[in-house]
């Protein structure tokens, strides 16, 4: 059905207007001062969008939907995530492939996209996990790319699981700088932290409050550094993610001024939460363990700063859901143990909304681009990210008037907890729309399941 959006106020990274937006089939069709529904297709539906802002849909770069981890596998499914992601406003997702160390990357590939295909109900991509380097590696990493998933995911962390050694990460990226595609990578040395992890555990510190001290600032700054050299040697365009303290942006920017072609990611948890939530008693903190650990409120000040900045070029989630009773359970007496990850798809947008555009920590271009504009530049996603005759409609209609409280119970993602339980919100994504499809509405979900395209990448041009 055409969609007739009236009196709207139009934020993109760059632009700030009032006009009319009419939606035909998938894309947008027209954008003027004044657009009349009679002169419009007949069924047009109007919304009055009076009030409130139109934004492009917004993405997030970095999820995790079927992920087998630590002994578990995450709580949602592409059915849960995706309508979660809609509620919130986040039209397309990207996630990270996280093949086990030696399965073949056409095994994965094919597992992962079959479990997104027919489910997702928003549009989604993927990145490659690289946990292997061999012949055959190479072969299907190139045949992956050309199916369209055009970027890599390397672990620096997780030793004997996810991580890449040295030379895995050499020919990952000499890979990646010959077919144009972006490297991902999860930075933190996993020799200091294994070897610290094992010291507080036989030392008797076994509770979630040293999850932090395992895995401190200068072991994620240590796995940065180490990028920004082998991706100096071999050339390779790279993306740090989920960038959690200053001493890592540091790192980065040491990297960039050497000439590193390096993108900077930081996830909502590491801007809003701080370390005092991991050390909450009585297991309460196992809620909040991630890797990179929640840091002390400096490093998010830090962050702030550096997204103001543009030097974070964008807030992703690194949603990674686990229950609290059965499966954060599974670390009770060992930190060690305890699955990583924060559930956070459903309220990125809403939570950068309230503590960065509301607080005044950052203006609404900023916003908008972060959250959706340069993750579609910097992955390729063609048509998205943006508002313009043409393009994709994907549309996330914002009414900044909105207050609400985040709660498990009401939540569309399938974890059993809330990190942000009773947290009040401002702005809510009042309509929602993937290709001209509404898909959420007023906090609800409302659009078919099996909507979501699988969105084909093309690599970078050499140059
Ligand atoms: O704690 C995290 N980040 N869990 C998900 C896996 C990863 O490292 O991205
Ligand atoms: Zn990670
Ligand atoms: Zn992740």
């Amino acid at each position: 059905m055409p969609l007739l959006f009236q009196n709207a106020r139009i934020v993109t990274a760059t632009e700030d207007y009032a006009a009319d937006l009419l939606v035909i089939g998938e894309h947008i069709a027209a954008i003027a001062p004044r657009l009349v529904a009679a002169e419009c297709p007949p069924g047009t539906r109007v919304i009055d969008a009076t009030g409130k802002l139109l934004f492009p849909g917004f993405i997030d770069p970095h999820v995790h939907v079927y992920l087998p981890f630590m002994g578990t596998f995450a709580k949602d499914d592409w059915t849960s995530a995706s309508r979660a992601a809609l509620v919130g406003g986040t039209t397309t997702l990207i996630e990270m492939i996280c093949p086990g160390k030696g399965e073949e990357p056409a095994a994965a590939y094919a597992i992962w996209k079959g479990h997104a295909a027919g489910k997702a109900a928003c549009d989604y991509a993927f990145h490659m996990g690289v946990t292997r380097w061999d012949a055959l590696a190479d072969r299907q990493l190139r045949e992956i790319v050309a199916d369209g998933t055009a970027s890599f995911k390397v672990f620096l962390a997780y030793k004997g699981a996810l991580g890449v050694d040295d030379r895995e990460l050499y020919h990952a990226l000499k890979l990646a700088r010959e077919l144009g595609v972006v490297v991902t990578a999860h930075c933190e040395n996993e020799t200091l932290v294994a070897e610290r992890q094992a010291e507080l555990i036989a030392q008797g510190h076994t509770g979630p409050e040293w999850h932090e001290p395992s895995r401190p600032p200068t072991v994620e700054a240590s796995g940065v550094e180490h990028l920004m050299r082998f991706a100096e040697v071999t050339g390779a365009e790279v993306y740090v993610v989920h960038t959690s303290c200053a001493d890592a942006l540091d790192a980065a920017r040491a990297g960039r001024a050497r000439g590193v072609n390096v993108h900077v990611e930081s996830v909502i948890p590491h801007f809003v939460l701080d370390r005092s939530y991991a050390e909450r008693s009585g297991f309460e903190g196992a809620k909040y363990i991630m890797s990179p650990p929640l840091r002390e409120k400096p490093h998010s000040n830090a962050l702030w700063q550096a997204l103001c900045e543009g030097f974070i070029s964008t807030v992703g989630t690194d949603h990674a859901p686990f229950d609290f009773e059965a499966q954060k359970a599974m670390g009770r007496n060992d930190f060690t143990k305890i699955p990583n990850g924060i559930p956070s798809v459903e309220h990125r947008v809403q939570l950068l909304y309230t503590h960065g555009v509301a607080a005044g920590r950052i203006d609404l271009h900023r916003f908008v681009d972060a959250a959706s504009t340069r993750a579609a530049r910097i992955f390729g996603l063609t048509g998205k990210g943006s508002i313009a005759i043409g393009g994709d409609a994907d549309l996330c209609l914002w009414d900044p008037a909105h207050r609400g409280v985040i709660s498990a119970a009401t939540h569309q993602m399938a974890s059993d907890y809330s990190a942000f339980e009773g947290w009040p919100v401002q702005g809510r994504a009042e309509v929602v729309t993937v290709r001209g499809t509404v898909m959420a509405e007023a906090g609800r979900f409302v659009g078919p399941f099996g909507h979501g395209r699988f969105l084909k990448r093309s690599p970078k041009l050499p140059g």
